[in-house]
């Protein structure tokens, strides 16, 4: 007879690790073989009385099942005690600092990444075909500017959106945005004392999906930093394209921008992103644009909005635009 152990509800609320706690209430574990709950969040191994067990459970989110989606001896994101774990945020800091981007190839399986785009195929004939133009900022045109200037050259961007709501909870990019792990390990990366998921209903989770002839137009982002996860890549086309820097907090390059608008800038880097790449970016700083996707294989991109400050939700005005409606 297997021998089990009730997780008991005191020892997660002793940690006020609730959030863990919602899923692991009443979980009848084994101490056969693997499990991955972790120590630090909710004091589980003394609950488990230092035994490996696996976990039966209904419905809920698991670490056990986030972790069989990444390459986790390449990318120990559930070890933060590792040396492995330090050299690799080392290596995120790095990468941001020095040329804006974090890439981190293969962190999903093939195997977790073809589900992942399967799981997209499934629901991507609801996704919301956003329109629009905007300049670099994602202002509408302003005539107070010189009809020159890059707060007036208009920007076209034509994909369809999946929104949060839209996305399976049994789905692999939903539990992998649901761990905490993951979570924890890009807040240090960027040397966060406090991070949490988006709490907004449709843009904390999306996947952007681009057909043939879909394009997303120079932009800089809102959030400092975007985290993205590449799904499914098209045959040609559908390059992610920025240059590092052009803006700063209190100044920008204006000069610069209008070289890069006009394919002049020397610093337009394209950014080879396979399919399993998660991809950490300063998108706040680098002016960034997907040229137009060519050919029959449709481009799948996830984007997993993390805050600084809990409870962030995005105006009902954008929330329209690029969902094509409230909630
Ligand atoms: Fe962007």
């Amino acid at each position: 007879m297997k021998d089990m152990i009730q997780v008991s509800r005191v020892a997660c609320q002793e940690k006020g690790a609730y959030a863990i706690f919602q899923y692991i209430e009443n979980i009848m574990v084994e101490k056969t073989t693997m499990f991955y709950i972790k120590a630090h969040v909710c004091n589980l191994e003394k609950a488990l009385q230092g035994h490996q067990a696996s976990v039966t459970y209904q419905g809920g989110i698991m670490e056990t099942e986030a972790l069989s989606l990444i390459d986790a001896d390449r990318y120990p994101v559930h070890l933060p005690e590792s040396t492995a774990y330090l050299t690799l945020i080392q290596q995120c800091r790095h990468d941001i600092k020095t040329y804006g981007a974090c890439r981190l190839p293969g962190f999903t399986t093939p195997d977790a990444t073809r589900r992942m785009a399967m799981e997209t195929d499934r629901v991507v004939h609801e996704a919301y075909p956003c329109r629009d133009t905007h300049n670099v900022y994602m202002e509408k045109d302003n005539d107070a500017f010189s009809e020159d200037h890059p707060r007036r050259r208009g920007q076209t961007s034509e994909l369809d959106v999946i929104a949060y709501d839209q996305i399976d909870p049994g789905d692999g990019l939903y539990i992998l945005y649901q761990w905490d792990d993951l979570l924890h390990f890009i807040a240090v990366v960027l040397e966060h004392a406090s991070y949490y998921r988006m709490a907004d209903p449709l843009a904390a989770l999306t996947v952007n999906v681009m057909h043939e002839g879909q394009n997303h137009g120079w932009h800089f982002d809102e959030a400092e930093v975007t985290t993205t996860l590449m799904i499914r890549k098209p045959e040609e086309g559908g390059v992610f394209e920025y240059v590092h820097n052009l803006r700063t907090d209190d100044r920008n390059e204006y000069d610069q921008v209008n070289r890069a608008l006009n394919d002049k800038h020397p610093d337009i880097q394209a950014l080879e992103v396979e399919p399993g790449t998660l991809l950490i970016f300063s998108g706040y700083y680098s002016m960034h644009r997907v040229t137009p996707v060519k050919g029959h294989v449709t481009r799948y991109v996830a984007t997993l909005c993390y805050k600084d400050q809990p409870n962030v939700y995005n105006s009902p005005e954008v929330q329209k635009l690029f969902y094509g409606r409230t909630a």
